[in-house]
């Protein structure tokens, strides 16, 4: 396998700089995805309460020797600071590991206005030692100045919507100055941008995909990358990004691509799922 790229984040933990995100993998198809990509190379696997998967990601990640980074995320209708340490309890139980690197706030459900206090349990699990780091995910400037402000930690992640089309330039240079390492979902995009001019001429001349490119400008841009495929082959196109490089002229035009509207998912400002 090629050799891994990391990131070590501001609490001295150390994270694989690509993983896998299993967002819509089939429970059932769970452990045998996750057991593909980690024979592949994978060292980091991306799950959630809110994918209805961290069983079988548990599963795979028991059955292998190999020490996997584990990211999950607490879903909104458990927040608030019981019901948070609650569903905490449920998601170490379900992934049945003796820690868990990451542990998110799925989305900051600005209106619920219960993230800062789920924010202060989330602070309370790491002292107890069960969550190595914590972070948050789709949080603004705001969200996260607030939790910053109320309890003077700083999240080791915030994981948020990027891709060339969506670059987050201002919130990746809040989280710069801040000491917050990126992670980008939907690092792919969705949509057409694999079929962008641009990406595909970037690719052509490096003898890769599109896909690998753009896997590839998450890496130099320093973001943490989880692409998602339940596909063994496309799990192994994307791994194999770890071992070329984009030059100047490469990051200059996909600097370009960026658009006021390329968002694909939802708004975090309006977010709410689980508690409509
Ligand atoms: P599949 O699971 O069939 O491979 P993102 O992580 O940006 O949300 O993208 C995930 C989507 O992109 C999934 O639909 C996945 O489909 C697809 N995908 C993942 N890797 C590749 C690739 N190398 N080339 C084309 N599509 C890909």
């Amino acid at each position: 396998m090629t050799d891994q790229l990391t990131i070590t984040l501001n609490d001295g933990h150390v994270m694989p700089q690509f993983g896998l995100g299993v967002w819509q993998m089939p429970e059932d198809e769970t452990e045998r995805l996750v057991g593909n990509a980690i024979a592949q190379g994978y060292r980091a696997v991306d799950t959630a309460k809110a994918y209805g998967n961290e069983a079988g990601v548990g599963r795979a990640v028991r059955a292998t020797d190999e020490t996997i980074f584990v990211t999950t995320k607490l879903w909104n209708p458990d927040q608030g600071h019981d019901k948070a340490l609650k569903a905490f309890d449920r998601s170490f139980a379900e992934l049945g590991l003796d820690w868990i690197d990451l542990y998110l706030i799925h989305w900051p459900v600005p209106q619920a206005n219960l993230f800062a206090e789920t924010w202060k349990a989330l602070v309370r699990l790491k002292e107890e030692g069960r969550v190595h780091s914590i972070g948050v995910s789709n949080f603004t400037i705001e969200t996260l100045e607030r939790i910053i402000d109320d309890t003077g930690v700083v999240p080791a992640v915030n994981q948020i919507e990027c891709h060339p089309r969506f670059q987050q330039v201002e919130l990746r240079a809040f989280h710069e100055a801040n000491g917050i390492a990126t992670t980008s979902w939907s690092p792919l995009g969705r949509g057409d941008l694999l079929a962008d001019p641009v990406i595909v001429a970037i690719a052509d001349k490096h003898g890769r995909t599109p896909a690998q490119v753009t896997l590839r400008w998450h890496l130099e841009n320093g973001l943490i990358a989880i692409p998602k495929s339940a596909n063994p082959d496309r799990q192994g196109e994307n791994l194999q990004t770890l071992d070329f490089r984009l030059d100047g002229e490469d990051l200059e035009r996909m600097a370009k691509l960026d658009r006021a509207d390329g968002r694909t998912g939802p708004d975090p400002d309006s977010f709410a799922m689980g508690l409509d």
